[in-house]
């Protein structure tokens, strides 16, 4: 396997510092989450991460291999060293920052509520969704978002993967969900097994929940493998193949 030495410096070697190159690495999870990161019909890994990891990866001269891990073990099991890196749509935000070393933000999108068409929830608030069955994916920032403003009115249903929950609202068990913007569009606004309209304003904060954008997760002390990916997501989005693969997946 390829190895890439990034600033090996004689001074670091006298001192003994070690861990100066960055090596090939596993990168966590969580599918499908249609655009980020889902199977095509071959069964092979695609979306916005995948393409945009890989060709970080690319970029640093190493080998990625991707590792499919449920969204509410990723973090414990990047600390379990099942793998060194996560991307997967994961939220950058002040909580989390205490577990993981995150990269720079490589995209920004908003939440927003997805309800059906006929909905007679026109803005979400206490009073309207008050006995309401409200969906979201278990511990995502959406969840804490829902639980903490509207689970003592609702009842909120937390699945496992956002499949199971789109699921559910094709089936007409859910009034209304809590997602990730692109993935609302993706699998309910686009989707052929039902008509769905978003609900209320896309929403980006408080940023307690909301955080700053998607961001890649190392373990703490992996600094320079962060900073690897932090410079050549900077030199992507330079030489257009950011912008390349950005409008592959959401148009200009
Ligand atoms: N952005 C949200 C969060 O960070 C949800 C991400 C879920 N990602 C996934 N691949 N299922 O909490």
């Amino acid at each position: 396997s390829k190895l890439l030495s990034i600033g090996v410096l004689g001074a670091s070697m006298i001192a003994g510092v070690a861990n100066a190159e960055v090596r090939d690495i596993r990168i966590g999870v969580d599918v499908p989450y249609e655009p980020m990161e889902y199977r095509t019909p071959d069964g092979d890994l695609t979306g916005f991460d995948i393409e945009l990891g890989n060709a970080l990866c690319a970029e640093i001269g190493i080998q990625c291999e991707w590792v499919v891990q449920g969204w509410d073990g990723i973090i414990p099991g990047l600390q379990a060293r099942k793998y060194d890196a996560i991307m997967s749509s994961m939220t950058i935000n002040e909580q989390r920052r205490e577990q993981v070393l995150f990269s720079e933000p490589y995209i920004t999108p908003p939440s927003a509520w997805f309800a059906p068409t006929d909905t007679e929830i026109t803005k979400p608030s206490k009073e309207s969704l008050e006995g309401k069955t409200i969906g979201v994916q278990r511990g995502t920032l959406q969840d804490n978002y829902v639980t903490d403003l509207y689970g003592d009115v609702a009842d909120v249903n937390r699945y496992a993967t956002a499949d199971d929950m789109v699921l559910d609202m094709d089936a007409g068990r859910l009034d209304i969900v809590f997602l990730d913007f692109p993935i609302g569009k993706s699998t309910l606004l686009e989707s052929e097994a039902g008509d769905y309209q978003t609900v209320g304003k896309k929403i980006t904060k408080p940023k307690k929940y909301f955080g700053e954008g998607f961001g890649i997760a190392f373990r703490q002390r992996d600094k320079e493998l962060a900073k690897a990916f932090n410079e050549a997501l900077a030199t992507l989005k330079d030489n257009g193949t950011y912008e390349e693969i950005h409008t592959k997946y959401f148009g200009e």
